[in-house]
Formats: C-alpha cells, sequence, structure tokens
C-alpha cells in the first residue's frame, strides 16, 4: 500500500481477516478452517494468514491499515469493510481513529446461515462504510442499505464473499474509477469491480489466493513467479 501514490483511488471496499471465531484468545488462535468452514464441509480449502490477532492487536492494527488506506484516497471517497457481530464494534471505532468519517452499517443477511436452538441466528455480516472527510450530497447515486444473498456455494476461499453483492456495492465507486482492495483474498472485489467498469487494485498476502485472484481475473491462464512470496 505504501507505493500507491496519494489520493489516487476512487473507493476502498475490502474484507479484512476479522480475527474471530470466538471471544477468548485461544478461539481467535485457531486455524482459519476451525475457524469458517463448517465441520461438515468436504471444502476445507486453504488456510488463510492474519486471523489470530487478539482484540487490543486487532484494534490497533485495523487503525493503521485505514489510515494509509485512506492516504490513499481521494477526499470525499467511501472507504468500506467486512466484518461480523464480535468485531462490529471494534471495527466501527478503529475507522474512526484511522481517519475516516463513519457513515453507517449495511446489514447482509444469509438466509442459510448457521442456526443455534433456542437463540437468535448470528446469519448476518457487515458492511462498515465512511467517508474521507465531505462528501457532495450530489456525489454517485443512491444505494438501498441492506443485502440478502447467501453465501457462495462453491468457494475457492474460506471466506469467499458473492460477486453479486460486490458488484452492487462496487457502485460507491464512479464508473471508470479506481477501488482498492487491500485485502483481497480469492479476488472477489477485483472480479466486481472488472464486470462493472472500474479498475481495482488488490493486495493479498498468501500466495496461494494471489494465484486465485489471478485465474478468476484472467481469460486465459497466467502463472505468478511466486518463488519468493513469504506465505
Ligand atoms: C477475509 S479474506 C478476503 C476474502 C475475499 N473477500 C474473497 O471473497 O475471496 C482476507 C484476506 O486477507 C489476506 N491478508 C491477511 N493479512 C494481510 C495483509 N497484511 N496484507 C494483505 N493481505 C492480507 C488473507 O490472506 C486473506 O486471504
Amino acid at each position: 500500500m505504501p507505493t500507491i501514490p496519494a489520493a489516487t483511488v476512487d473507493a476502498i471496499i475490502t474484507d479484512p481477516p476479522y480475527s474471530s471465531g470466538g471471544m477468548m484468545r485461544g478461539d481467535r488462535a485457531q486455524s482459519t478452517t476451525a475457524k469458517y468452514v463448517q465441520s461438515t464441509s468436504h471444502r476445507r480449502g486453504t488456510e488463510f494468514t492474519g486471523d489470530n490477532r487478539d482484540q487490543r492487536a486487532f484494534h490497533l492494527w485495523s487503525t493503521l491499515w485505514i489510515s494509509e488506506a485512506l492516504r490513499t484516497m481521494r477526499p470525499g471517497g467511501i472507504i468500506g469493510m467486512f466484518t461480523d457481530w464480535r468485531q462490529l464494534p471494534t471495527t466501527t471505532d478503529a475507522l474512526q481513529l484511522g481517519g475516516a468519517v463513519w457513515r453507517g452499517i449495511i446489514p447482509w443477511h444469509k438466509p442459510n446461515g448457521r442456526r443455534t436452538q433456542g437463540r437468535p441466528a448470528n446469519n448476518c455480516e457487515f458492511f462498515v462504510w465512511g467517508t474521507n472527510g465531505p462528501r457532495e450530497l450530489a456525489d454517485g447515486e443512491t444505494l438501498d442499505g441492506f443485502w440478502q444473498q447467501n453465501a457462495p456455494r462453491d468457494r475457492v476461499h474460506q471466506t469467499q464473499k458473492p460477486v453479486a453483492l460486490l458488484e452492487w456495492l462496487t457502485r460507491v465507486c464512479p464508473p471508470g474509477g479506481t477501488i482498492l482492495d487491500p485485502f483481497a483474498g480469492s479476488g472477489t472485489t477485483l472480479l466486481a469491480a472488472k464486470n462493472t467498469g472500474r479498475h481495482a487494485i488488490g493486495i493479498e498476502l498468501t500466495a496461494h489466493y494471489c494465484q486465485t485472484t489471478v485465474d478468476r481475473l484472467a481469460d486465459q491462464p497466467i502463472a505468478l513467479d511466486l518463488a519468493g512470496a513469504d506465505t
């Protein structure tokens, strides 16, 4: 991200590692497979990195990356990130500490999400969003404040988001503008940007998912040289 010139992207849409999956430090330290893949599923997928911070570290780290991401975005642009119910309060705090103006929360309701007998289901994730300072009221189109869709069944990433949800969110970026996703995973935001006529910059630390992103975006196979990659 430090190599991206200041005030050059139009929107930031991302899905950082939540460091969630439980209330205790021991819960969070589990593998991403144990936390995010249902035990009955045969599709385990590849582990991803950066998901084991305790609450204090998650808060400070979120503030740091949000602050650096805002540097890359033009004044008035929209920044938004996914989170779950456990990390929602920390995420809205970090958004503001990182320097954005907090503007709202879009629930993403998954009707077929996991249920527990005798209590309400936690079958929503949340897109927390804000702006890089003031935003002109006429800057862009109106969007509804709610999305309903099941999580994709055939996933290539353990926490993959639906393409249609990301295509809808790209409308916060003007057509032809540039979206930054600093935690690209399998590239769902980048694919949505491509499908809706936006440019996109993706950053991903897990080498396997860099290749997955390229495979999803490419019309023909492109092999990345990831020999020197850390993870
Ligand atoms: C929640 S997943 C994103 C999934 C994505 N929305 C999708 O649909 O495939 C977060 C991703 O961030 C990556 N990651 C973790 N720490 C990172 C860092 N410091 N820089 C870049 N990517 C990182 C992980 O490897 C993981 O793939």
